[in-house]
């Protein structure tokens, strides 16, 4: 579960990106947020996992008010997609997906496996592409 109680943020520079939102988003349901070009959608995003700090307002993660969790922690349990820059280039697909599982302690074994059952999820035949570098993929 995602809650934001009239969360707010005020960059330095004056301006207001986000205004006394609130919403929730249940756990498994799906949510897309769409509207004009600044309106403050990536900064709502960016505050789920605190690379950006609200100004106002109260933002809950599983009943938990993040900004008491450690930033860290908060981020490592909060899955993402990420494309392009933010994949290692040196390092094949497989253990691109593994990242934070490993940085959690796994066991190597277990890590990998899970990523394997993560590739198949989404279509990557873990066999075809694990193996290979994000240079060799589409960039999606
Ligand atoms: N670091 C910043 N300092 C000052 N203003 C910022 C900063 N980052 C974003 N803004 C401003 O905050 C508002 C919201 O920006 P944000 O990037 O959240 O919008 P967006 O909905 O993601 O837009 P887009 O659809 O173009 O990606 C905009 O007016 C933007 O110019
Ligand atoms: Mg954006």
């Amino acid at each position: 579960m995602i809650r934001f109680e009239e969360v707010g943020k005020v960059y330095p520079d004056g301006t207001t990106a986000v205004d006394g939102l609130s919403f929730e988003v249940a756990e498994g349901e799906l949510v897309t947020l769409v509207g004009p070009s600044g309106c403050g959608k990536t900064t709502t995003m960016m505050m789920v996992n605190r690379l950006i700090e609200p100004t106002s307002g109260r933002i809950l993660v599983g009943g938990e008010d993040i900004s008491q969790v450690d930033p860290v922690r908060l981020r490592r349990r909060i899955g993402y997609v990420i494309q392009q820059v933010g994949l290692f280039p040196h390092r094949t697909v497989l253990d691109n997906t593994a990242t934070v599982p490993t940085l959690l302690g796994w066991k190597k074994r277990r890590a990998r496996a899970r990523a394997a059952e993560l590739l198949d999820l989404v279509g990557l035949d873990p066999k075809t592409f694990g193996d290979r570098y994000p240079e060799q993929l589409s960039g999606g």
